[in-house]
């Protein structure tokens, strides 16, 4: 049996529909069971479970073959360092008083670097974490940009009629579709082909800048002259904090961001066959930002 955290999420969702489409028993964390139920269509047994909570984490990690652990955002957190620390806590205490002996994590790139990375240093400290539990055997997916990050710009998109961020135009960034980290995270499950403390990057199609984001989305939607601005951190912070997000957690992207533009958090491994994924930008563009962007699909 597998255990899939963050089911209901981006990732999670993907591993587990992966798992059991191929026959696997899979238990679905998340911490709602109405929001678990269309996984329970599909074969999946639900647990509602907070992941900052040690007691349950562990009774849902008991009798795994392998867990999938995703660190779950939290943009209303006054303190979202603090909260990724809750969670890697109870998370080490869950494996450890579980047995589980494999586990596929989500980090990033930048998760070598232990400060300056703004969110990804939580993820740092959660590989660090994992990698001190004796007898684990743990793969570190660290993943480049996603691409539904740039979902962001829809409302920007209609607003200002531009696309606007913090990264630099030119910036070529790894960026992946969220479904083909769960498909290589599901494949990890599977094969389980890692042993002891590992790392392997997930790159994407290919590196791209948010000045091709732009000029791809704008072929897309029927504005070819679609630019793309670079804004100051003085002027998308209050855009963040408007989103919903606290100060802290947008100071914290605006340090990723300016970790991203300075090279200080980058891909570490030369791209490969192994760490390139399938989905290019322009088809997210076509199956994923154009269903939302013309409304014919929920946000
Ligand atoms: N954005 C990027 O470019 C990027 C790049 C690399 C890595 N990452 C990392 O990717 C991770 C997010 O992965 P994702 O996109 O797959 O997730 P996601 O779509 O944001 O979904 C979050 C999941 O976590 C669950 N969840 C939220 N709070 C929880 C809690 N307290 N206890 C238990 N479950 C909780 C949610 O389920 P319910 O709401 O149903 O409980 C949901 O299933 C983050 O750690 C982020 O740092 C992001």
């Amino acid at each position: 049996m597998y255990v899939v955290t963050g089911a209901t999420g981006h990732t999670g969702n993907v591993v587990a529909k992966a798992l059991l489409t191929k026959g696997e028993q899979v238990r679905v964390i998340g911490r709602s069971a109405e929001r678990l139920k269309t996984l329970v269509a599909q074969g999946a047994e639900p647990f509602a479970a907070d992941l900052t909570d040690a007691t349950s984490a562990t009774k849902a990690f008991v009798g795994a073959k392998a867990v999938y652990v995703m660190m779950p955002p939290n943009i209303a957190s006054p303190d979202f360092r603090v909260f990724q620390n809750h969670v890697t806590d109870a998370i080490v205490s869950a494996l450890q008083n579980a047995g589980t002996t494999h586990v596929v994590t989500l980090s990033s790139i930048g998760a070598d670097k232990p400060e300056k990375t703004g969110p990804v240093v939580g993820l740092h400290h959660l590989e660090q974490q994992l990698n001190k539990i004796s007898n684990l055997n743990v793969l570190h997916l660290r993943a480049g940009y996603f691409m539904e990050n740039t979902l962001a710009q829809i409302g920007i998109i209609r607003g200002a009629g531009m696309t606007v961020g913090p990264l630099r135009p030119d910036l070529k960034l790894p960026m992946i579709a969220t479904a083909d980290i769960g498909e290589a995270a599901a494949n990890a499950l599977l094969n389980l082909d890692f042993g002891q403390k590992q790392t392997r990057e997930l790159l994407g199609q290919r590196d791209i800048s948010m000045t091709e984001v732009a000029q791809i989305i704008g072929s897309a939607i029927g504005k070819p002259d679609l630019r793309y601005t670079q804004a100051p951190d003085e002027q998308v912070r209050p855009a963040l904090i408007q989103l919903g997000m606290s100060a802290n957690v947008a100071n914290l992207l605006l340090e990723m961001s300016a970790a991203l533009n300075s090279g200080h958090m980058r891909a570490l491994e030369p791209r490969s066959a192994q760490n390139t994924t399938p989905t290019s930008y322009e088809t997210f563009v076509r199956e994923g930002f154009l269903p939302l962007y013309e409304g014919k699909s929920a946000a």
